[in-house]
């Protein structure tokens, strides 16, 4: 494969359709056993809850199965071993681009999530040094700095809702870290334009494959317009002035490949969208998730309040306090909410060439997902698999499980590149919280998980501000 960039593709659904049909026909061989035939049911359970779905799927037919959703049929591969081939194993042979990412096209274009082959490599080799331990401990005091500014105000006896409190939050940090843009400067808000852009993946698939100025689609564009007419005159206005900071907008527009080439406008601006997409969300559904499940487990929550007390003692937490290693009760909650909760939940690829899995020969260009989700609840990986236990996660315990049963960050050469990141991130955040307030749920409050277009508590996440010292209630 060349470091060509890919070729365009169709953003007309119904020539996507038909091309899905067409590949359909072509497939050499048959898929593995599974429901294959037409059913708007499972189309609407794949949509609004497709864990229990999937997990019975895995009990009747084992770690590869096929299934229809709407039109397409396509396989899943689930459990450690499942995972451990798509990722590391065989990954070559799954592409990214046109499994169910390509939806993100229109949107994000060719950044790192749509891409593979050399063209991946190059990119990769390129974007690795701005994410590198040093550069991601710079960007820790903006992280503290606007989580300060975020907590400002805030106290016992409101109600937060922490899901768009941490959301707001996640895209000022990435804003500063990624671009360099402080959110109070004048001109167009970008974070505004990005979550408007953003939320027609969160609209009906029948509403998305509308056209036109007025509809979702139409209003996507707009403000993608918008963003890039900010982006690319930033890029414009650096390489005009030679005015570069520590963002990684700068790191990227100096950065070189071993053959002195570095990335052109077009592909600075899609690596930074994709960048933006990929890192605000998801660190976002995780504060969330461990906040709601400590909530519910005041032993856990104690623990970590001890531990904030004698590690810290109040202080703010500079990054060598947010390594992993100096608050391991934090780390472990932080896995196991992970576990339970993945955020990027589910990877969709197609596979290129025929292959052999699980007793099965499955043909190439099928499409082909591994899910971080049911993954991380089959009871004989993770026993009592609903319950949050974060000692699964220490040291000893870790070191027990197979090949490719933990992967919320996926695995092999496309590991998610911002995971240190998005950790620090994630502990600044959770240790200022917690060194700054107790948040309870409010009586009643009942979370459901939406996964479009990754795993969030629906509608957002309500609770309770509180005294840190409050008396920690009963289980
Ligand atoms: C809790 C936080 C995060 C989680 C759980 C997470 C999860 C993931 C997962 C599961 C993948 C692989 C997807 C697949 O195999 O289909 C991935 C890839 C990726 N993530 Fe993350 N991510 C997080 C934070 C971030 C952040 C903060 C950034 C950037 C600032 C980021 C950028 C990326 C990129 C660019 C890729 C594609 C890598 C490649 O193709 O080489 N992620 N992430």
């Amino acid at each position: 494969m060349s470091a060509a960039a890919p070729e365009p593709i169709s953003f007309n659904p119904f020539k996507r359709l038909a091309s899905d049909l067409r590949i359909e026909r072509a497939w050499d061989g048959r898929l593995p056993p599974g429901p294959t035939g037409f059913s708007l049911e499972r189309t609407r359970r794949a949509a609004r809850d497709p864990l229990p779905m999937l997990l019975d799927a895995y009990r009747e037919y084992g770690p590869v199965f096929s299934m229809r959703i709407l039109h397409a049929s396509g396989i899943f591969m689930l459990g450690p071993a499942a995972n451990h081939y798509m990722l590391v194993e065989k990954a070559e042979n799954f592409r990214w681009r046109d499994g169910g990412f390509v939806d993100l096209i229109p949107l994000l274009g060719d950044g790192m999530l749509t891409i593979d082959g050399d063209y991946h490599r190059r990119a990769r080799r390129i974007m690795l040094p701005a994410f590198h331990r040093d550069r991601i401990a710079a960007a820790q005091g903006t992280m503290v700095e606007e989580t300060l500014r975020a907590l400002d105000g805030h106290g016992p006896g409101e109600e937060l809702d922490v899901y768009h409190w941490t959301r707001a939050l996640a895209l000022r940090i990435a804003m500063r870290a990624l671009f360099g843009f402080r959110l109070d400067r004048p001109g167009v808000d970008m974070a505004v334009e990005f979550e408007r852009a953003l939320s027609y993946y969160g609209t009906d698939y029948a509403l998305r494959t509308l056209r036109g100025p007025l509809t979702p689609w139409g209003r996507m564009q707009a403000s993608r317009r918008r963003l890039d007419r900010v982006i690319y005159a930033e890029i414009a206005r650096r390489r005009e002035r030679g005015d570069f900071g520590e963002d990684v907008l700068s790191l990227l527009m100096q950065a070189r490949d071993e053959d002195g080439s570095g990335y052109a406008d077009r592909e600075l601006r899609d690596q930074l969208m994709t960048l933006l997409f990929a890192g605000h969300d998801t660190t976002t559904s995780t504060v969330s998730f461990l906040f709601y499940e400590l909530a519910r487990h005041p032993r856990v929550l104690a623990g970590l309040l001890e531990e904030q007390d004698e590690v810290l003692g109040g202080r703010e937490p500079a990054a060598a306090d947010v390594t992993g290693e100096a608050l391991p009760r934090l780390e472990m909650a932080l896995d196991e909410t992970l576990r339970l909760y993945p955020p990027a939940w589910i990877g969709p690829r197609r596979s290129v060439e025929p292959f052999e899995f699980g007793g099965f020969r499955i043909p190439g260009g099928v499409p082909a997902s591994y899910c971080s989700w049911v993954s991380h609840r089959l009871p004989e990986v993770f026993p009592e698999p609903e319950a949050f236990v974060p000692e699964r996660f220490s040291a000893e315990n870790r070191a027990k499980l197979p090949k490719g049963a933990y992967v919320p960050f996926g695995g092999g050469s496309r590991t998610c590149i911002g995971m240190r990141f998005g950790q620090m991130e994630i502990r600044t955040i959770a240790t200022l919280l917690l060194q700054r307030m107790r948040l309870a749920l409010r009586p009643g409050h009942a979370m459901r998980v939406r996964q479009m277009p990754t795993l969030s508590p629906d509608g957002g996440l309500p609770m309770l501000v509180e005294q840190r010292d409050a008396p920690v209630p009963a289980a």
